[in-house]
């Protein structure tokens, strides 16, 4: 699992700077929660999970780490398109809001599985 994080995060990274450049040269900053979301829970969060796989959790195949890359990269990318049609009005806060609120959680369920795995690994190691 720990190329799979690294891929997707680096692609986040692409798409995020993308971004970042597009805002610098239009001086139009509007998307800056969106840019610093796609950083932040797609590029850095995928990459420390990454590490976590790398470095501690011996790249596990298991079901259970399956879904937590599938819960944290299906959490993101909505979260992500989300905020960039909130932010770029071309959808209202009110529609977006159950989107954002469900995609949150699911996030933070990713994060709580990966505790899950450490607590396992840790037990079984
Ligand atoms: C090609 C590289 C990048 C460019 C051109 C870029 C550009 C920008 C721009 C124009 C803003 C808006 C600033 C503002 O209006 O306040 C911004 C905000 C931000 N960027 Fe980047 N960025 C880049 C890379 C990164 C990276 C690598 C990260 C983190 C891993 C990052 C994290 C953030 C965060 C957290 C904010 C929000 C700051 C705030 O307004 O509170 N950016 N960036
Ligand atoms: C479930 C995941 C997350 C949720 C629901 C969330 C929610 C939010 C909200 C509501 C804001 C305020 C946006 C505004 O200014 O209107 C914010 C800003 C911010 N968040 Fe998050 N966040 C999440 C994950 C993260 C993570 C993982 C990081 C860092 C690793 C992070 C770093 C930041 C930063 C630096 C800002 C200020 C950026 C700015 O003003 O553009 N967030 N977040």
């Amino acid at each position: 699992m720990d190329r799979k994080f690294m891929m997707t995060a680096l692609g986040y990274a692409i798409v995020g700077m993308l971004l970042g450049i597009h805002m610098a040269a239009t001086h139009n900053h509007i998307q800056h929660v969106t840019h610093a979301h796609i950083m932040l829970i797609g590029f850095v969060i995928s990459m420390a999970y990454a590490l976590c796989h790398k470095l501690w959790l011996g790249n596990l195949t298991s079901g259970l780490a399956k879904a937590q890359y599938y819960l944290h990269q299906v959490g993101t990318i909505v979260i992500l398109i989300s905020l960039f049609l909130m932010y770029g009005n071309f959808a209202s806060v009110q529609t977006m809001e159950p989107f954002l609120a469900i995609s949150s959680i699911v996030v933070l369920l990713g994060m709580i599985l990966m505790k899950v795995l450490f607590i396992k690994h840790s037990k079984s190691a």
